[in-house]
């Protein structure tokens, strides 16, 4: 099995990449993000304090998470509910973010990462893909920005969902994000030495696309 790994913060444009890359290559897309999102949204509903492990990890045995794939396009099922579009609210972004500093919430999630990978040609985006999860990986991608970019493109993109945002507010959404992504204890954000870097801010999308895909194409054929 082929395994790709693409890390990278928050806004980077990962996953719009990840989900083309992985159509053009027939690999399969692996959002490990959206299981993230699937405990936060959990949490948030069970009204928890988010940042308190001991509060936490107590709750995932109620928590049953499986991805299925509709049409091509990935629906994670959270206690057999499909929350894919829930998961998707700012509020369910914050909450990832904390649930995903504690090292049990990490583990919960590790073997069913792995366990895809095992089964498939993957292309997977996340935050320790190419550090913890699959190590091993064929070919790893660090993709990043600018934080003032990827706060731009973020503000564009819900703009054009019809949601009023404000620039600076989703600038400091974003920097509290890379600031708790990068910090905490438990895998953090960061670059696999074996990573190559790719740094789109001065690029659109076609071109880091294009840029990508010949990289990938130039070490698998
Ligand atoms: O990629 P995303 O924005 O959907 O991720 C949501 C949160 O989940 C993000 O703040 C960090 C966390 N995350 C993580 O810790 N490890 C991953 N492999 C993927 C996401």
């Amino acid at each position: 099995m082929i395994q790709i790994a693409i890390d990278g913060p928050s806004g980077a444009g990962k996953s719009t990449m990840a989900k083309r890359l992985a159509k053009e290559l027939g690999f399969l897309y692996v959002d490990t993000g959206a299981l993230y999102r699937a405990i936060g949204l959990y949490m948030l509903r069970a009204g928890i304090d988010m940042t308190d492990s001991a509060q936490v990890l107590p709750r995932l045995e109620e928590v049953h998470l499986e991805l299925r794939y509709l049409e091509g396009a990935q629906h994670v099922f959270l206690n057999g509910e499909d929350v894919s579009n829930e998961i998707r609210r700012e509020a369910v972004s914050m909450a990832a973010s904390s649930v995903s500093a504690h090292q049990g919430v990490r583990d919960f999630l590790t073997e069913t990462q792995r366990e895809i990978a095992r089964e498939n040609n993957v292309l997977m985006d996340g935050r320790d893909i190419g550090t913890v999860i699959l190590p091993d990986a064929q070919i790893k991608i660090f993709l990043t920005a600018s934080a003032e970019e990827r706060a731009r493109r973020r503000t564009d993109e819900l703009a054009q969902r019809g949601q009023k945002v404000d620039y600076e507010e989703v600038l400091a959404d974003i920097r509290q994000r890379d600031y708790n992504d990068s910090h905490r204890a438990a895998a953090p954000l960061r670059q696999a030495e074996d990573a190559i870097l790719v740094d789109t801010t001065e690029d659109d999308f076609e071109t880091a696309f294009c840029k990508l895909r010949d990289l990938i194409r130039g070490r698998i054929g």
